[in-house]
């Protein structure tokens, strides 16, 4: 049964999901970047609305409408969307990050915009280049993943950030995008990430990854099942992933 906010298989559950990539700046005009559209993270939000869910979206900057009826939380940056997802699961019983996440940031991003001229290095092929020296940026559900013992409560604050004290178990589903080794890649992110389910992507793929109106999933589940689902709308693609983690729910 599909009534907004009424009847559904997720009515009464709060769902985080984030979506879109982030940005991290080099100066006041200028970005680090990916190519993701957000239509995955987009469809998994209204997916799970339509079955009665409180939907929370954490979004980088993506040309999509918001959403009806769903909670917005815009950001940029890979730290912001780690701050807004640690202050938002506290009494969630879903995150699914879809966003792609930039792993990298600049060290420093200018205050004023970077001038053509009186900025280049003496690079390998000569003068005139320019170079951005990037630093790692946390993985969120990495960090979340150590911070968590298996009952869910909060350990050692990780990185300097103390996790919050989770309310409920939480369900917690990753993307993998690939480009080669999916399989491979893929498990090895489910275990690290100690994830319920992971979704992988062959970003390579026409009809699948960036921008596509279509996807091409694998789905790995922590007991270490895979399947292999059809190209589908990311509609489709969406209301398969809540299919699974609906039975997850206690
Ligand atoms: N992710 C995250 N925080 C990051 C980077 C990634 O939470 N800083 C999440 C993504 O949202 C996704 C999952 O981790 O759900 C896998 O992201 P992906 O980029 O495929 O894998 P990485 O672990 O970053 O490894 P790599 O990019 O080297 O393949
Ligand atoms: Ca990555």
């Amino acid at each position: 049964q599909k009534v907004l906010g009424r009847q559904g298989d997720l009515s009464g559950r709060r769902v985080i999901v984030t979506a879109g990539g982030t940005q991290e700046p080099i100066d006041p005009v200028r970005y680090v970047g990916n190519r993701s559209s957000g239509k995955m993270g987009y469809n998994l939000a209204t997916e799970a609305r339509d079955r009665g869910a409180h939907v929370i979206l954490v979004s980088g900057p993506v040309a999509l409408p918001t959403p009806y009826g769903v909670e917005l939380h815009q950001v940029e940056t890979a730290m912001q969307m780690r701050d807004a997802v640690y202050n938002l699961i506290t009494d969630a019983d879903v995150l699914i990050m879809s966003a792609a996440v930039a792993d990298f940031r600049p060290a420093h991003a200018a205050t004023q915009k970077i001038k053509k001229t009186g900025n280049e290095v003496t690079g390998q092929h000569g003068k005139g280049e320019f170079s951005v020296h990037l630093v790692p940026n946390p993985d969120i559900l990495a960090e979340l993943a150590a911070s968590l013992d298996g009952g869910d409560h909060a350990r050692e604050p990780h990185n300097g950030i103390p996790v919050p004290q989770l309310k409920r178990r939480l369900i917690r589903v990753g993307f993998a995008a690939e480009t080669e080794h999916l399989i491979e890649h893929a498990r090895a992110k489910l275990q690290k990430k100690q994830l319920d389910m992971l979704v992988a992507n062959d970003v390579s793929r026409s009809d699948s990854g960036f921008g596509t109106e279509t996807n091409k999933v694998l789905i790995f589940h922590a007991n270490g099942a895979m399947e292999d689902l059809p190209v589908m709308p990311k509609t489709g693609v969406a209301a398969a992933i809540w299919d699974r983690v609906v039975p997850l729910l206690g």
